[in-house]
């Protein structure tokens, strides 16, 4: 069972092509958690898994919303903690409510949550490539999202 798979992105459009394919994927309950420095395609990669959820209107960053909630095949809530200054912050957001209900949620700079993040949940980290684009690392935190990264390799294929 596959636990990691690496992307090469080579524009804005390959980055958003991902979160596409993986919102195809993806199910209720479903958490993912971006990490990445300032400009690496996190809310580019949100766009697209929005699409793939078949979420129709206009997908932008919650960075000063915190939380933006829109409705696909599945709820998507978009979430945001660059602003947070603590984890105690983030507990006021509610943010078990989202982790364990039935929509698909995915938190922008998420690993800042700490352990307030849920057991399992799919992990994207996004790397300025050394010449041009990005490159993707999706880790799977337990075997319900090691599931999904197998269907992964198989649509992206031998790239991935
Ligand atoms: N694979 C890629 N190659 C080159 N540019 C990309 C790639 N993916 C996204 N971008 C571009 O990088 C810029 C920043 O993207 P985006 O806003 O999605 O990043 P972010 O990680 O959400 O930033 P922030 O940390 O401010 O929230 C945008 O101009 C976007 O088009
Ligand atoms: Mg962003």
């Amino acid at each position: 069972m596959v636990t990691a798979v690496q992307i090469r992105l080579k524009d804005a459009g390959a980055t958003r092509e991902l979160g596409r394919v993986l919102g195809r994927l993806l199910g209720p309950g479903d958490v993912v958690i971006l990490t990445g420095e300032l400009g690496a395609g996190k809310t580019t990669l949100a766009q697209g898994l929005a699409q793939g959820l078949g979420v129709s209107g206009t997908v932008t960053s919650p960075t000063f919303t915190l939380i933006q909630e829109h409705q696909g095949r599945l709820p998507f809530y978009h979430i945001d903690v660059y602003r947070l200054e603590d984890p105690e912050a983030a507990l006021e957001l509610g943010l078990e409510e989202y982790f364990y209900g039935q929509g698909v949620t995915l938190v922008e700079w998420g690993e800042r949550l700490e352990e307030l993040l849920p057991p399992e949940y799919l992990e994207v980290c996004l790397e300025y490539d050394a010449t041009a684009g990005r490159r993707a690392t999706l880790t799977a935190r337990g075997q319900h999202y090691a599931r999904i990264l197998e269907e992964l390799k198989q649509i992206a294929g031998p790239g991935a």
